[in-house]
């Protein structure tokens, strides 16, 4: 006679869990964040202001009126948020330096005050277990250096490669591996072409001596660094997305391929090959920054040292086609282009949306790892140093946060990861974005990244489900064979 207890309903089976990304064991977890987006203590031990901080005080350029000066208060909790770090169990924490809280004025004299700061943050995660592994520059320029022009001085880079210098000289006893810059075709696009980012000088393809001279503080950057030992190791952290023409008529193809030069290569060319994209990109460089052949040459060897490490920022792909008179592209990406550029993006149908309303396309990230892999044969050891999702949950009746939809998103791009690695791309370790909430840039703390929730009201971090989901994720991974 049967039980019924023995018998399982077809109708009602038990959740089968999705399978776990498949990666080696000694693959290297991360999570990152962004001095502006979550220290705050804007005034507090001599900080100078960045130009984030001035940005922020002019009327609608932030969503609600936020401003970064509180942010997650990580400069006055940072012991806590790496005990939380620690017990996620991650082997890397991706972390921004505040220029402008170690040099107020972006040169000069050192802010002791600051540096501690740095220092301190820097033991905490050595006890902790956590190799720290700093940004120099995350787009918060120290406001006394844009006061005398920012990134179209050519003497701004020089600067960044002197504050590089006194950073390894402070923390390189501790600190052993460095990222340089942070997205420099976002820094271009959104604060200088366009004015939805700090410093909003809406140049559009005027600003392109801001691209080079990123590119040659990265490459100073890069020499300072070396200079300090061969212990050292360097990389650069990119934004790459993969862009697709709306159609195969050859405007839509042609919009692309522009579209793509100017974001993807015009960035990742001169650092990984010594040379612009095409001849359209350095006759637009020479030009605007008035550099001679020989001149751009020579920067072209700066930008073009060696790396160690490539880091690779993945959060969607971009459709583009030639713009057609009027029709109207707004609110199609995060910012809208001017209506007289040679292209216009269109809307990804048929997949999810995050709540920020970007798409969700996980092989987007396989496809721009392949192409980086064919396209530069010398490609370094690749790290996802951002990928990450902004969903709105927060505590639910339980206390607890149900993020089951930023489980799903990491587990599928984690997989994406796993089937580059596959298909013969080295990669070497993954960052989440973020290791909390927090201030998001132009949308405030309107939108949530974080593996941990903050409160901005009253500053409390309660743990996400995804939190535990990748900590267990890490684990299992980290014990395979
Ligand atoms: C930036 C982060 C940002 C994230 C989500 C990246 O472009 O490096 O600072 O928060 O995207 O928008």
């Amino acid at each position: 006679m049967s039980t019924a207890s023995s018998v399982t309903s077809p109708a009602d089976p038990m959740p089968v869990a999705p399978p776990d990304p498949v990666l080696p064991s000694g693959f290297r977890w991360g999570t990152a964040t962004a001095a502006a987006q979550i220290e705050g203590a804007a005034e507090t031990d001599g900080r100078g202001p960045s130009i984030w901080d001035i940005f922020a005080t002019e009327p609608g350029r932030i969503r609600g009126g936020h401003t970064p000066a509180v942010a997650c208060d990580h400069y006055h909790r940072s012991a806590d948020d790496v005990r939380d770090l620690a017990q996620l169990g991650i082997d890397e924490y991706r972390f921004s330096i505040s220029w402008s809280r170690v040099l107020p004025e972006g040169r000069g004299t050192v802010n002791q005050r600051g540096m501690d700061f740095y220092s301190r943050l820097v033991d905490e995660l050595l006890t902790a277990g956590i190799r720290p592994v700093p940004t120099l520059y995350h787009w918060d320029l120290p406001q006394a250096l844009q006061s005398a022009g920012g990134w179209l001085e050519r003497s701004t880079s020089d600067a960044l490669a002197d504050y590089a210098a006194i950073m390894v000289d402070a923390l390189g006893d501790r600190v052993h591996q460095w990222w340089t810059l942070n997205e420099m075709n976002v820094h271009t696009l959104y604060g200088h072409a366009l004015t939805d980012h700090a410093p909003a000088l809406g140049m559009g393809l005027d600003c392109m001596p801001v691209a080079h001279n990123l590119l040659r503080a990265h490459g100073l950057a890069v020499h300072a660094i070396r200079a300090a030992g061969d212990h050292h190791e360097v990389g650069v952290v990119q934004q790459h997305f993969p862009v697709h023409p709306a159609s195969d008529s050859p405007e839509d193809v042609e919009a692309a391929d522009l579209f793509r030069i100017l974001t993807n290569w015009t960035f990742a060319d001169p650092v990984l090959a010594g040379r612009y994209p095409d001849d359209f990109v350095a006759e637009l460089v020479a030009t605007s920054a008035g550099l001679t052949a020989g001149q751009l040459e020579d920067d072209l060897g700066v930008m073009s040292e060696p790396l160690d490490h490539y880091g690779v920022n993945y959060y969607e792909p971009t459709v583009i086609e030639a713009p057609k008179p009027g029709k109207d592209y707004s609110g199609i990406l995060e910012v809208d282009f001017p209506a007289d550029m040679p292209f216009s993006p269109v809307r990804i149908e048929g997949v999810e949306r995050t709540d920020f309303d970007w798409p969700v396309v996980p092989s987007g990230l396989t496809e721009i790892l392949r192409t980086l892999h064919e396209r530069y044969p010398g490609l370094p050891p690749v790290t996802i140093t951002e990928n990450g999702c902004s969903y709105d949950d927060g505590p639910g009746p339980d206390g607890a946060v149900h993020d089951v939809r930023r489980i799903d998103y990491l587990r599928a791009h984690l997989t994406a990861v796993s089937e580059a690695i596959a298909a013969g791309v080295d990669v070497r370790g993954y960052y989440v974005w973020s290791a909390m909430d927090n201030f998001e840039w132009a949308a405030g703390y309107g939108e949530r990244f974080g593996l941990v929730h903050v409160d901005f009201d009253t500053l409390q971090r309660t743990r996400k489900n995804s939190w535990y989901w990748y900590r267990d994720l890490i684990d299992r991974v980290r014990h395979s064979r």
